[in-house]
């Protein structure tokens, strides 16, 4: 047997589901089956020498929650393992992650270019913050390899996109846009939260970081908010690491706990979610009062063959358009009984968004035109109930927006 415990880790060749249940579990003297919850903010030193080595970096262990914790360590172990990247950090919300992830590399002087459609809070990080701290933006549409190409300077530090988009579920191609960003020495970020880790795997298309709002599907349960940046041990090292130990954004060990127990059950939600997904998908088409379905599981989605090979799966979230404007789409989401109406995305139940008027209502009418945000879009993620009774809630609904 090897002295090297990494050497002799069997989680790298299990299997995802597997993986997802097992790695980077650390058993305690107890011996738990399930993984213990290390619910304290410091660690004590069996010696000040020990203290002295520990903050030398000498001495493996922890030293205070806000730099690592056990409980926090297994759920990146497990996402990182699973994702097959070299490193795993993880934050207190989504929004810390994609923070952290542009901030600790970039300064005064560089460039981000960003895909337009993008979560508002990213928009703002990207369009607002950044320049404020003298890093100049551009956006662009993301489906467009020319603009992404046209949009490189020589002070391009990074790519930032999501794919799918939100709401509007356009896609990036993921490894024409990352080879552009490496061609020209940039690295490329992907917000992977729309996909989930079980539909999308940037890194392996040529992503250098990954970032997620586990508060999302990882949790998937509508709990805990979190977020993860999966990246090079060479990011973590020369820029992240500092970033998160010094500025503070660190996941708590209980939201931890949480996350780590919910990626044991993660492929089986997912695969639930996006079958009555793809069963609600093909049903509002035959509604006459739906006059535009967006599903990258469906054949007319604009970029089909894209999703069918960067996507193994439509994914649990569709966009489709009631007719009516604001007044068509409010009276069919008021008219609903089971699906409940929230910003959120990515739950076990069934959420339903009008954009316009909340996650994207800080946008101009003319930016919204741009994203094809109109005033009937709505945004349904699709949660764990019973495919029939989310199909009788819905065509229900738009019955009664038609009447
Ligand atoms: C695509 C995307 N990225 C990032 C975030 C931010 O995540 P959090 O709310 O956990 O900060 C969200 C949240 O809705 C999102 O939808």
């Amino acid at each position: 047997m090897s002295n090297d415990p990494k050497k002799d880790d069997p989680s790298k060749s299990w299997r995802p589901e597997t993986q997802l249940v097992h790695a980077g579990a650390l058993r305690s003297q107890y011996n738990e089956t399930s993984e213990a919850l290390f619910l304290t903010q410091g660690f004590i030193y069996n010696s000040a020498e020990q203290a002295e080595a520990r903050f030398k970096n000498e001495d493996p262990g922890y030293q205070y929650s806000r730099f690592g914790n056990p409980t926090v360590s297994m759920f990146e172990d497990r996402l990182k393992i699973f994702e097959g990247a070299e490193e795993c950090r993880s934050t207190a919300t989504g929004m810390a992650a994609v923070t952290a992830s542009m901030l600790s590399y970039m300064k005064t002087g560089d460039h981000v270019v960003a895909a337009r459609a993008m979560f508002g809070s990213c928009r703002y990080v990207v369009e607002t913050l950044c320049p404020r701290f003298g890093i100049d933006c551009t956006l662009v549409d993301g489906k467009d390899l020319d603009q992404w190409r046209a949009a490189v300077r020589p002070n391009t530090k990074m790519f930032f996109f999501e794919t799918p988009s939100n709401p509007t579920l356009e896609l990036v191609d993921i490894k024409a846009v990352c080879k552009i960003a490496r061609d020209n020495g940039i690295l490329s970020i992907v917000d992977n939260v729309f996909a989930t880790p079980m539909l999308q795997r940037p890194l392996a298309l040529g992503a250098d970081i990954v970032v997620y709002s586990t508060t999302k599907h990882i949790d998937g349960q509508g709990r805990c908010l979190g977020g993860a940046v999966l990246c090079s041990t060479d990011f973590l090292t020369k820029y992240l690491q500092d970033w998160v130990r010094q500025t503070g954004p660190a996941m708590s060990p209980f939201t931890a706990w949480i996350m780590l127990k919910s990626l044991e059950t993660i492929p089986l939600r997912i695969k639930a979610q996006c079958e009555s997904a793809r069963q609600l998908a093909d049903i509002l088409p035959t509604q006459s009062n739906v006059t535009r379905v967006i599903y990258p599981g469906r054949a007319d989605h604009p970029q089909a063959a894209l999703a069918a090979a960067q996507m193994p799966g439509g994914g649990q979230m569709i966009a489709f358009e009631v007719a009516g404007g604001k007044a068509g789409a409010f009276k069919f989401l008021n008219a609903l009984r089971l699906v409940k109406i929230s910003n959120n995305l990515g739950d076990t139940k069934s959420l339903v968004t009008h954009p316009a008027t909340t996650t994207h209502f800080k946008l101009t009418p003319e930016q919204r035109a741009e994203l094809s945000i109109s005033d009937g879009i709505i945004r349904l993620s699709v949660g764990l109930e019973a495919a029939e009774d989310l199909i009788d809630d819905v065509t229900t609904a738009l019955a009664a927006a038609r009447s």
